[in-house]
């Protein structure tokens, strides 16, 4: 019985019986019935599943945990949270997300116009936006059109150039109205304080962002100079994504806090808020020494709204308003990918693939024998016989003395005796066994695009969680690397002793295996590249009716060849033509041949990237 981890990242989204992973919602549907359930409807390879049921369980759980904090501190100011789009713009996300969250007034934050179109577009009159990167004064005029809809828009500035065409813009949007309407303002700050991790170069002096205690004086001293202090409300920082350890943000909070009050008590009297960006870590380790979050969310609330509240009392000022911009903790977990298994490649080092003639040089014959009786007492010295072995009789095919069905054996042996003697030895301590496990990794070819699908393993070596849909009540046994099925040979997520994965032993020609790659749901998507042209994957989105009963509320096939080439505004037309014409005129066809094979051409063309068959299977995966 193996867990891979899910009591470590599974946040009781998901839970295991009867040797399945079951949806921990509702009816309790498998994973596998569902899987099962898309592609008997034609559906095959990779599909990314979507549940709005965990979107909500996200947004319920940052606004109840912060909620709870500020009654149980008596906190003066009130907590408001937006979703940053850069984590995931895609509209199957968005839109549950959108009718999820409309009990919460959450609203939505923009990096870039085309984000900033989805959010002045969808969010709710009344829900906060925030807008933060660089911007231009056109982004600035889309942002001033938006509060003339009577959204509650925020600009934060990144530089004071950006302020000057602030000033500007609104010059030109207020020329008629005799009371101007203008979006309010934000300032980001360049703290001292850094975060942790990968993304820690968000914060401190070198990033890219914020203005200085210098320009923030100077930023001050320009909207009073232009009569436009009252539309400054809010400072904002962001430290880094995925902020693993609590001490950061709570060094983070203190010197923005001073800020604030600084602030306040110069005379920024609509100064009302704390925008503290995201960062709040998502778990995503499958072993206990390599988690990645050292607090709770409660944790987060406490420190949060504690320090502003000591800060702001020790300075007399007004307890601010909370914001906050976390973007992985509310989307990751809401999605999944579901692939099949294709091929085990050392699928042959089995005994049946032995091919022990009547008279074998002794050695061979001297490893079948450790082979056949290793035990518990022994294992240790014939696995040392056996690897001797092999040595030796790699040197005598080198020299001509075994052929090569001697050699196939020895090596189909060893790696046997390896993996009994792996098992019989398994509460042995020592590094030997680790590295072992090296020699006899089997590697899983799955029918996904790591570039596509998993692009932070590819860039910045995340790790997500992996395991089976099903099989879930036998030990697997087999060390695992697996391999995309993108001619590449980045893509691979290669086994590592320290963190192991360990897979079953099937024979995929007999039955289908599947994978899970759980918490998919932050940047991912959007990241993900079309290396070798492997498109975003079927999307599935799962919800449940009023029973408890799943259903699939919708399918989104990947994009077939034809639209990918589109895409890269190839003349698709002159492709097809093409295509055609090299049929008909190619005197390699029978003529009563051709148009079956031209039928078979538009029927692939249709099709998407990802493999359908790869070997005589019983059933296409
Ligand atoms: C300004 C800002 N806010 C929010 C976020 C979201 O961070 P996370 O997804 O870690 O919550 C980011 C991402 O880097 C960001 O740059």
């Amino acid at each position: 019985m193996s867990s891979f981890g899910l009591d470590i990242w599974g946040d009781d989204n998901f839970i295991i019986e009867d040797g399945k992973v079951l949806i921990n919602y509702g009816n309790r549907a498998s994973l596998l019935e569902i899987t099962r359930d898309i592609r008997e409807r034609g559906y095959r390879g990779p599909i990314l599943f979507r549940f709005p049921h965990i979107i909500e369980r996200q947004i319920s759980k940052l606004y109840n945990n912060f909620q709870a904090t500020i009654e149980e501190f008596n906190y003066q100011g009130s907590f408001y949270a937006v979703f940053p789009l850069k984590v995931n713009q895609f509209p199957n996300f968005l839109q549950p997300l959108i009718e999820v969250s409309k009990k919460y007034n959450y609203g939505l934050e923009a990096g870039s116009k085309a984000e900033l179109i989805i959010a002045i577009s969808s969010t709710p009159l009344g829900s906060p936006i925030t807008v933060n990167g660089f911007k231009d004064r056109e982004m600035i005029g889309l942002c001033f059109i938006a509060s003339k809809m009577g959204h509650f828009i925020t600009i934060t500035i990144e530089g004071l150039e950006e302020l000057e065409s602030i000033i500007e813009v609104s010059r030109e949007f207020n020329r008629d109205t005799k009371s101007s309407i203008s979006p309010q303002i934000g300032m980001r700050i360049r703290l001292h304080s850094t975060g942790i991790g990968v993304w820690a170069k968000s914060g401190g002096y070198s990033s890219k962002f914020g203005l200085t205690s210098t320009e923030l004086l100077e930023a001050y001293e320009l909207l009073e100079r232009n009569s436009m202090l009252e539309l400054f409300s809010m400072i904002h920082f962001h430290i880094g994504s995925q902020m693993g350890e609590i001490s950061p943000l709570k060094k983070a909070l203190r010197e923005a806090g001073n800020i604030y009050a600084e602030l306040k008590k110069r005379g920024a009297t609509s100064l009302n808020s704390i925008n503290i960006g995201g960062g709040l870590a998502v778990e995503y380790a499958q072993h206990n020494s390599a988690r990645e979050r050292n607090y709770s969310l409660k944790e987060f609330a406490n420190d949060v709204i504690f320090l502003m509240q000591e800060i702001s009392k020790n300075k007399g000022v007004p307890q601010p308003d909370i914001f906050t911009e976390s973007g992985r903790y509310i989307s990751a977990s809401h999605s999944l990918l579901v692939a099949p298994v294709l091929e085990l490649f050392s699928q042959d080092y089995q005994e049946k693939s032995l091919r022990l003639k009547k008279v074998n040089p002794p050695l061979v014959q001297e490893l079948y024998e450790l082979f056949i009786s290793i035990s518990r007492s022994n294992a240790r010295e014939y696995l040392h016989d056996g690897l001797d072995h092999l040595e030796s009789l790699l040197t005598l095919f080198d020299l001509g003395y075994i052929d090569l069905e001697d050699r196939s054996n020895a090596e189909i042996l060893v790696n046997l005796i390896i993996k009994k003697s792996i098992v019989l030895l398994k509460d042995d301590e020592g590094d030997e066994l680790k590295r072992l496990q090296n020699s006899i990794k089997e590697k899983y070819l799955v029918n996904f695009s790591l570039f596509q699908s998993l692009p932070d393993f590819w860039g910045l070596a995340q790790k997500f969680p992996i395991m089976p849909l099903d099989k879930l009540n036998i030990k697997p046994s087999r060390p695992a690397t697996i391999w995309d099925i993108t001619c590449d040979s980045d893509g691979e997520i290669e086994f590592n002793p320290n963190l192991p994965l360990h897979l079953h032993d099937i024979d995929v020609t007999e039955e289908e295996y599947f994978l899970g790659f759980f918490l998919t749901g932050a940047y991912q998507e959007v990241l993900g590249m079309r290396h070798n042209l492997f498109t975003h994957p079927t999307e599935a989105i799962v919800d449940f009716n009023e029973d408890g009963e799943y259903y699939i509320r919708d399918i989104i096939e990947a994009q077939s060849l034809i639209d990918v080439l589109d895409d890269l505004d190839y003349d698709t037309n002159s492709i097809e033509k093409s295509l055609k014409d090299r049929i008909e005129n190619s005197k390699l066809i029978d003529k009563r041949e051709k148009d079956e094979i031209l039928g078979k051409l538009y029927l692939y063309l249709s099709e998407n990237s990802y493999l359908k068959t790869i070997q005589s299977l019983k059933e296409n995966l």
